[in-house]
């Protein structure tokens, strides 16, 4: 043992000059200070390993600069070994690098998302203020479908995606005349087939749009009116044809249709809707989104009581 730490120091300096009786001293002591150093350097690896490991946002300035921390607690290892401290070092300093660049282009696109957030409010502001559905139709629909997404066990991305794009989900109505919308009484069948049209319109409006926010609002836009009995427009899709999110978003739409007050209508009592959304169940409505919706069925109370016509406020926007 003695030998390979006297013909490692001899490798680094002379050690003629020095007495033999202090070399195995000396050795012990460079050996107990590596050997703190390489587990200083491996907690500070778990700890690296934590962050990546546990924070949402893998690549974080935080990581980047444990990474050089790491890279400076390499600089003794030079003493012992050249070759391979270098190389630790320059691949520690490399990914300290690479884990900046990432958190970087993780920033750009946390900022194209909340432009694009910020872009679907507005254009679903727009759309409530278009069809006159005064209050917090979208977002009572977007917070009901949200709980619904929630009671079917969804994935937290998702459920949040489906809260958001859901607001977008009659976007197809700027393109429908504002008196045919607002008309009080019954409609002509002509007057309701341009009306059904909104699905359509939604769905073209939005094509070309990038952004996965915007692509499942054109699912929902085209399929929530769709019903998993193929009766439902614009296409009169199978079940399985139409998206998850479609089918909630028809869920969460009729049950606030139902539940609110309209040019043509009295709003029904909580329980009739309730009872209407249960009896439609598998001929309407997707027996699962049903089941989800009743599961949730007292948070779904609470949205519409925060989120009442008239009296909403700023802060619920
Ligand atoms: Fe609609
Ligand atoms: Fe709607």
């Amino acid at each position: 043992m003695d030998n390979t730490f006297y013909r490692i120091l001899n490798s680094i300096t002379d050690l003629g000059g020095i007495e033999p009786r202090y070399l195995s001293a000396i050795a012990w002591t460079i050996a107990s200070i590596s050997t703190a150093m390489l587990s200083f350097y491996a907690k500070l690896l778990e700890k690296f390993t934590k962050l990546i490991t546990e924070e949402k946002n893998h690549f974080t300035p935080k990581a980047a600069a444990s990474l050089r921390l790491a890279a400076v607690m390499l600089t003794p290892m030079l003493l012992i070994n050249l070759f391979f401290a270098l190389a630790m070092i320059g691949i520690t300093v490399l990914f300290s690098y690479l884990f900046d660049y990432g958190a970087y282009l993780q920033e750009k696109a946390a900022q194209t998302n909340r432009i694009q957030e910020e872009m679907i409010v507005f254009f679903a502001e727009i759309t409530e203020n278009k069809s006159g559905q005064t209050g917090g139709h979208i977002k009572r629909v977007s917070e009901y479908s949200r709980v619904i997404a929630e009671a079917m066990d969804l994935p937290e991305d998702e459920v949040e995606e489906i809260r958001l794009a859901s607001t977008m989900h009659d976007i197809g109505k700027l393109i429908v005349p504002a008196e045919i919308l607002d008309k009080p009484g019954k409609l002509t069948d002509e007057e309701f087939a341009l009306i059904k049209q909104h699905t359509t319109y939604g769905g073209e409006l939005l094509e070309d749009v990038e952004g996965e926010v915007m692509q499942l609002s054109r699912k929902i836009a085209l399929d929530h009116h769709e019903r998993v009995d193929g009766k439902g427009y614009p296409a009169g899709k199978k079940a399985q044809e139409i998206s998850l999110a479609g089918k909630i978003v028809a869920v969460a739409d009729v049950y606030d249709a139902l539940t609110s007050r309209r040019s043509y209508k009295e709003p029904w009592s909580e329980a009739d809707a309730r009872e209407e959304i249960l009896k439609n169940k598998g001929t309407q409505f997707d027996a699962a989104v049903v089941e989800a919706f009743d599961k949730g069925y007292s948070e779904i109370l609470k949205v519409k009581n925060t989120y009442q016509d008239g009296i909403q406020t700023t802060e619920n926007r």
